[in-house]
């Protein structure tokens, strides 16, 4: 991979209720990293992670914000350019799920019209707590036309895929 060169960079924005793991999912993707127990994201922070797609240099600069009101600093600023969403639930959190739909409304309130969409169930690696079924989440994703995937931050499970994909579409 040509590190230093880089022929696209596209801005994505993490949103979702908070706890649900967009920090984690975040720090995993770029740095390969995970924390047991995480303080809640204040403002806003980033990520940037490079990738090869179709032997062109990729680079995602990922925006992570807080899921807290009180924490928020979203203006028309976090979402202006950004290209991709990625829209974090927590699998074993029901209300985490119904709130997609109130992430989906801050979108089309604030985001460019045409911005492609990844909805993540994240924390697959607690199955035993799961309040949110796949075939759920698989038909709201069908209705609202977003791709969709469960992922674990904490083990992996297709938290790269998740971001490839995204930046796939973008693409
Ligand atoms: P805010 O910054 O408040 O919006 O929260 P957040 O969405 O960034 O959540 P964060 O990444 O801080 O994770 C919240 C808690 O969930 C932390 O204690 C993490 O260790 C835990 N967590 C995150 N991802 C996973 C996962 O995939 N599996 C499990 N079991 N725990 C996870
Ligand atoms: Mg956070």
């Amino acid at each position: 991979m040509r590190e230093e060169e880089n022929d696209y960079l596209f801005k994505i924005v993490i949103i979702g209720d908070s706890a649900v793991g967009k920090s984690n999912l975040l720090n995993r993707f770029t740095r390969n990293e995970f924390t047991e127990k995480t303080k809640a994201t204040i403002g806003v922070d980033f990520g940037t992670k490079s990738i090869e797609i179709e032997g062109k240099v990729i680079t995602a600069q990922c925006w992570d914000t807080a899921g807290q009101e009180r924490f928020r600093a979203v203006t028309s600023g976090y979402y202006r350019g950004a290209l991709g969403a990625m829209i974090v639930y927590d699998i074993t959190s029901k209300i985490s799920f119904k709130n997609v739909t109130r992430w989906l409304n801050e979108l089309r309130e604030m985001a460019e019209p045409d911005i492609l969409v990844m909805m993540v169930g994240n924390k697959s690696d607690l199955e035993s707590s799961r309040e949110v079924s796949t075939r759920e989440a698989q038909s709201f994703a069908e209705a609202n036309k977003i791709s969709f995937l469960e992922t674990s931050a904490l083990n992996s499970t297709n938290v790269n895929l998740s971001f490839e994909k995204l930046l796939t579409d973008i693409y």
